[in-house]
Order: structure tokens, then sequence, then C-alpha cells
């Protein structure tokens, strides 16, 4: 893993070109033989809209959204258990967030042609000491943060494949959202689109 090329966006750390081709291959398989195992689904926000991007979890626990809230659940909605987070990733963690905790789950966020994803914070999880840490993976998504409260400045980033993003300290509870994905900027996925994962301590 490379950590030499690191950036700053809005309080986050972006590392440029962290992760070379044949990581990012090994990703997708890893992440290909999760959602065989835990499907990807379209759960609706809180306010009964449906979420465009397709999302499923690995780890102890998965995020969860539904009329009733957001929140982390034992089980994926077809009553299994989520796979482990894979060896791959935890391997990133460990190289990003050393002194952090393991994270136990890994949510998975795969953005089709027109997904996005609103402003919001990860705020479902009980220790915000924990960093959040990100992959992004396929084609070009317009990252924007701003700061812990709605409505203020903001900042934008195309985040690439390969790059790995962390809201930490100042920045854990920021704002953030994907404004929208460009579609053929990246050959990684035969089919196109992005994939992120987003791995946190939830407990
Ligand atoms: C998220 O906030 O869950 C996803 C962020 C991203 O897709 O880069
Ligand atoms: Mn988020």
């Amino acid at each position: 893993m490379n950590l030499e090329q690191k950036v700053n966006l809005g309080g986050a750390d972006i590392y440029l070109e962290a992760l070379g081709v044949e990581s990012q291959l090994e990703l997708v398989g890893d992440i290909r033989e999760i959602a065989r195992a835990a499907p990807l689904y379209s759960p609706e926000t809180r306010f009964g809209k449906k979420m465009s991007v397709r999302l499923t979890s690995a780890g102890n626990c998965g995020w969860m959204s539904d009329r009733r809230g957001y929140r982390y659940e034992p089980k994926h909605p077809r009553g299994t258990d989520w796979p482990p987070i894979p060896q791959s990733l935890l391997d990133i963690w460990n190289a990003i967030a050393p002194d952090a905790r393991q994270p136990d789950c890994a949510l998975i966020n795969f953005y089709g042609e027109g997904a996005r994803m609103g402003l919001h914070q990860d705020n479902d999880e009980a220790d915000y000491s924990q960093p959040v840490v990100s992959v992004s993976l396929g084609d070009d998504g317009l990252f924007r943060i701003g700061g812990t409260e709605r409505g203020g400045k903001t900042v934008s980033h195309w985040l690439r494949s390969g790059e790995v993003l962390v809201l930490g300290g100042e920045a854990r509870l920021a704002y953030h959202g994907v404004d929208r994905v460009k579609h053929g900027t990246s050959t990684l996925l035969p089919d196109g689109g992005r994939i992120n994962i987003t791995m946190r301590v939830v407990t």
C-alpha cells in the first residue's frame, strides 16, 4: 500500500494512488464473494425514499435503513449472518489506522448509473474516537464534505479507484456525500459503476 501521497479535504485525509491495480482487483473479487453470500439490496431512507445505491455489508453487523430509521443489524435481511470482513480490507484498515480498534462492519455501496448519496453524517456508531476508513473502486465519484453542521460550506474531490479516505478526528462527524459518478472513467469493473467500502467500529 502506498501512503505517501496524502492530501487533506475539509479535514479528511485522502491517500491518492493508495492501492495498485492488483490490490484493487483482489478487492473486487473479495467483494463479489461477499455479495454472493449477502446480496446487494436498495433500502428505503427513514423518509420512505428508495436509496439509489445498492448495498450490503461484511462483519459482525451490517448497516440497515428503513422507515424505522438507520441502524446496524446482526443479520442480512434474508436472516443470514454477514460474511466476515476479508483480510484484504483489514490490511488497509491496519495500515491506515494502526492504533484503532478492529472494524466490525464493512459497508459496501454499489453506485450504478445515476446513483448518488445525499449529504449525511456517519453517526450510528457508539465510539466517535474511532475513524471511518473508505475505499473507492471503479468509476470516479464526486465526493463532497462539509463541517459538522448541515448547511455549511463544503469542498469536493473526485474520488478515484484505489483512493482511500479517512473520516477521523475533527472530520469524523463531518457531513459528506457523493453528488454523482462519472461512468466510463475506470475499466476496473467490466460493467462500470463505482464501489465504495467504508469500514467502521460500531460498538
Ligand atoms: C458513504 O458515506 O457511505 C459512502 C461514501 C462514498 O461512497 O464515497
Ligand atoms: Mn457516510
